[in-house]
C-alpha cells in the first residue's frame, strides 16, 4: 500500500524490465461492454487497480456474475440486465459513469451513478443530453449537469449526434446506448477508437461514413474474450523518467500502441528521446515492446491531434518540457481542466514550485526548459489526482532538492505499484 506522503529525490539510473499494469480503458470496457453482450467471456491482463475495480461492481450490480479465474476473470452475462438494489459509487472512475450511463439506460428501471468529490464537480452534461434524446429519463445536479445521475433507463431510439468536443468516453455512451435501436456519432477530431474495436469483434454492425460520421445499426452482439495489453499511459511515465535520468535504459514488454493512444511516443521522438518499438503483435489492440534509454531532449510545440492524442501524458511530458532544452507549447488541450483535477492549472502551480518556469493559459502551457531550479524541498499535493501523484515522481527524480508529494496514494486509480516499481528499478 502506497502511504500518504512519499519523498523523492534525484537517483541513480533506472535500469531493468517493467511490465506496465493492464490498459485503463480497455479494461474497464472489457466489463462494461461485454456486460451488454449475453454469454461468457475470459478476461486476461485486466488492470487490477481502484477505477476498474468500479466497472466491475458496477455491472455485478447489474446481475453480471464476475469471477476471479487463474489471474483474470470470467464472466457471466444474463440475457436481461436488472436494475442495482442500491445507490452505485463510481469513486473517482468519470469512465465508469459515463460508459455505465450508456449501459444503465436501456435498463427497465432505476440506477443512480454517483462519485467521489472530484467525480461530482466534472461536465456530465454531455452524456446526459445525447442519452436523454435517446429517450432516457436523466436527471442529476445543477441543471443535469453534475452527478449524482438518477438515470430511468428503457427502449431508446436512434439518435444522430455531433460532439463539439472529442471525447472516447461521450462517444462510447451513446455507442453503447445505441446496442438495440442504433446510433450515429461524429467528432471533431477522433478519439481514442477501444470501444470501435471492441464492437466490431463482438460482431456490432459498425461502419464509418467517408466524412468520419460513425454509423452503428442495431445488430447482435457476442460477449468476447478479452488480453488487456500494457497501459501506454503508465508507460509514459518510465518513457520521461528513462529519457531524463542519465544513463537509463528501461524495457517495457508488451505496451498496447494503438494509433490513437501513441500520441505521448510521437512527442517524446520530436522532442528527441531514443527509444524503439519491437516484438509487435497485432490483435484487435495492437501492442509491443518499448525499449528506451536517456537522451538530451529538446522543447517542440504539442496542438491539435496530438495534443489529443497525448492528453492523459500531457502532466509527464510537461515534466520532460521543463528538462529540455528550449520552450514548449501546448495547446488546445482546453480538456485538461475537467480531468480528475484542473490538471493545467495543477501541473503549472507545482512544477512551479520546484523552480520551473511556466506560464499558463487557456487550453495549455508554455514552458521554458533548462530545468528545476527550487532551492529547498516543495510539498507538492497530488490532489486525489493519480497522474498528478506520478508526474510529481518523475520531477521529484530530476528536482536537486527532490519533492515531497501529499495524497501520493492517488496512484491506486490506475497504477498501485507504481512507487515499488519505481524503487525496484533504482540503482
Ligand atoms: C477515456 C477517454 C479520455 C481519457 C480518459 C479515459 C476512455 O477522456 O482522458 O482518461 O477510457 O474513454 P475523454 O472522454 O474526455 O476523451
Amino acid at each position: 500500500m502506497t502511504p500518504h506522503t512519499v519523498e523523492l529525490e534525484a537517483a541513480g539510473p533506472l535500469r531493468g524490465r517493467i511490465t506496465v499494469p493492464g490498459d485503463k480503458s480497455i479494461s474497464h470496457r472489457a466489463f462494461l461492454i461485454n456486460a451488454l453482450a449475453p454469454g461468457c467471456a475470459r478476461l486476461t491482463g485486466v488492470l487490477d487497480s481502484e477505477d476498474v475495480g468500479r466497472s466491475r461492481d458496477l455491472v455485478r450490480a447489474l446481475g453480471v456474475e464476475v469471477t476471479p479465474d487463474s489471474g483474470g476473470y470470467r464472466i457471466d452475462v444474463p440475457e436481461r440486465l436488472h436494475e442495482p438494489s442500491d445507490v452505485v459509487d463510481c469513486g473517482n472512475s468519470g469512465t465508469t459513469m459515463r460508459l455505465g450511463a450508456g449501459v444503465v439506460a436501456q435498463i427497465d428501471g432505476l440506477t443512480v451513478l454517483t462519485g467521489d468529490h472530484s467525480l461530482r464537480r466534472r461536465p456530465m452534461g454531455r452524456i446526459v443530453e445525447p442519452l436523454m434524446s435517446m429517450g432516457a429519463t436523466i436527471d442529476g445536479r445543477q441543471g443535469r449537469s453534475l452527478a449524482p445521475l438518477v438515470v430511468r433507463g428503457g427502449e431508446l431510439r436512434p439518435v444522430s449526434h455531433d460532439l463539439s468536443i472529442a471525447s472516447a468516453q461521450v462517444k462510447s455512451a451513446i455507442l453503447l446506448g445505441g446496442r438495440s435501436c442504433g446510433a450515429r456519432v461524429r467528432e471533431p477530431r477522433r478519439s481514442r477508437d477501444h470501444t470501435e474495436r471492441f464492437l466490431r469483434a463482438m460482431g456490432a454492425e459498425l461502419r464509418e461514413e467517408p466524412d468520419g460520421e460513425l454509423v452503428l445499426d442495431p445488430s447482435t452482439w457476442h460477449a468476447v474474450d478479452v488480453r488487456v495489453p500494457g497501459d501506454i499511459s503508465s508507460a509514459a511515465f518510465w518513457l520521461v523518467a528513462a529519457s531524463l535520468v542519465p544513463g537509463s535504459e528501461l524495457e517495457l514488454p508488451s505496451v498496447g500502441l494503438n494509433p490513437s493512444r501513441t500520441g505521448a511516443l510521437d512527442v517524446l521522438r520530436k522532442m528527441g528521446a531514443e527509444f524503439t518499438v519491437s516484438e509487435p503483435l497485432d490483435e484487435v489492440e495492437p501492442q509491443g515492446l518499448i525499449t528506451v534509454r536517456s537522451a538530451e531532449l529538446h522543447g517542440i510545440r504539442i496542438a491539435g491531434d496530438l495534443a489529443l492524442r497525448s492528453l492523459d501524458e500531457l502532466p509527464v511530458l510537461a515534466v520532460a518540457a521543463v528538462m529540455a532544452q528550449g520552450e514548449t507549447v501546448i495547446a488546445d488541450a482546453a480538456e485538461l481542466r475537467v480531468k480528475e483535477s484542473d490538471r493545467i492549472a495543477r501541473i503549472a502551480m507545482g512544477l512551479r514550485e520546484l523552480g520551473a518556469e511556466i506560464e499558463e493559459r487557456p487550453d495549455g502551457m508554455v514552458i521554458a526548459g533548462g530545468g528545476f531550479h527550487g532551492r529547498s524541498r516543495a510539498t507538492l499535493d497530488a490532489n486525489g489526482d493519480h497522474r498528478l501523484a506520478m508526474a510529481f515522481s518523475v520531477a521529484g527524480l530530476l528536482a536537486p532538492t527532490g519533492v515531497r508529494i501529499l495524497h501520493a496514494d492517488a496512484v491506486r486509480t490506475s497504477y498501485p505499484g507504481f512507487f515499488s516499481e519505481l524503487r525496484r528499478v533504482q540503482q
